[in-house]
């Protein structure tokens, strides 16, 4: 029983919530009947997204990558019934199921899913992403107060700069999939994985800032899949 996946199950026995958790067992049989890849947040990560949503009393949260809405069920449960998210999935079978997924949990805030390619809908002209989310009362600029990111990872740096122009000052951001197997850290000059560029460019920027505009941690997880973790960026 001394296991990574045995303890990522005690874990998620222990702390689930069940006012946000009941059904997501069924929402996850879904997404697996489907054929999705089961690659969706673990309960301990959604439930620390929920934490941060709630301790930054957030209302707008923007998210890159819904696959079957897991991980926007757990942003949902931290929100006001007034609140908002906006979520982003590029493939349109996944944000079916994901549509499903919210309409039998009964999410709510109810999540509003925007399918295409993310980049092509954030930097749209005419589109919703045009501007950040207007003022609301009682805070000072407007934008979201939380992003969070799991989408295509050879967009990370793009996705990354379109949050920072998304998210009000005193915002965050977090990445899922920011370690990659420790993939990001190869020295420079070795070969870099596809997956990893956008996140190293993000590090080489957040560097370059040195605290200027962010400032940012990342945290190394073992849960049951492989060694990866999450970043955690706060806009100054
Ligand atoms: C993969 C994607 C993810 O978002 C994740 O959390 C784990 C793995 C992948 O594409 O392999
Ligand atoms: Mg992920």
């Amino acid at each position: 029983w001394l296991t990574r996946a045995g303890t990522e199950a005690y874990l998620a026995r222990k702390l689930a919530n069940p006012e946000c958790t009941t059904g997501l067992d069924a929402a996850q049989a879904r997404a697996d009947e489907a054929g999705m890849p089961a690659i969706a947040v673990p309960e301990t990560l959604g439930q620390m997204l929920t934490i941060l949503a709630k301790s930054m009393r957030a209302q707008r949260v923007l998210e890159i990558g819904t696959l079957a809405g897991i991980s926007t069920h757990y942003l949902a449960c931290a929100l006001p019934a007034d609140g908002q998210i906006d979520t982003i999935e590029a493939s349109p079978e996944h944000a079916k199921i994901a549509q499903a997924n919210f309409l039998a949990l009964d999410t709510c805030p109810f999540p509003t899913t925007h399918v295409g390619q993310a980049l092509k809908l954030l930097r749209d002209p005419n589109g919703v992403f045009k501007d950040p989310p207007g003022t609301i009362e009682g805070l000072p600029e407007p934008g979201y107060d939380l992003a969070f990111v799991d989408a295509n990872k050879d967009e990370y740096f793009e996705y990354f700069t379109e949050c920072l122009r998304l998210v009000r000052k005193g915002g965050v951001i977090v990445f899922d999939n920011a370690i990659r197997n420790g993939r990001i850290a190869v020295p420079d000059g070795t070969k870099i994985d596809s997956d990893c560029v956008g996140l190293r460019k993000m590090y080489d920027w957040i560097e370059k800032d040195a605290g200027k505009t962010v400032i940012a941690s990342a945290i190394q997880t073992v849960g049951d899949k492989s060694w990866d973790g999450f970043a955690i960026v706060y806009k100054l």
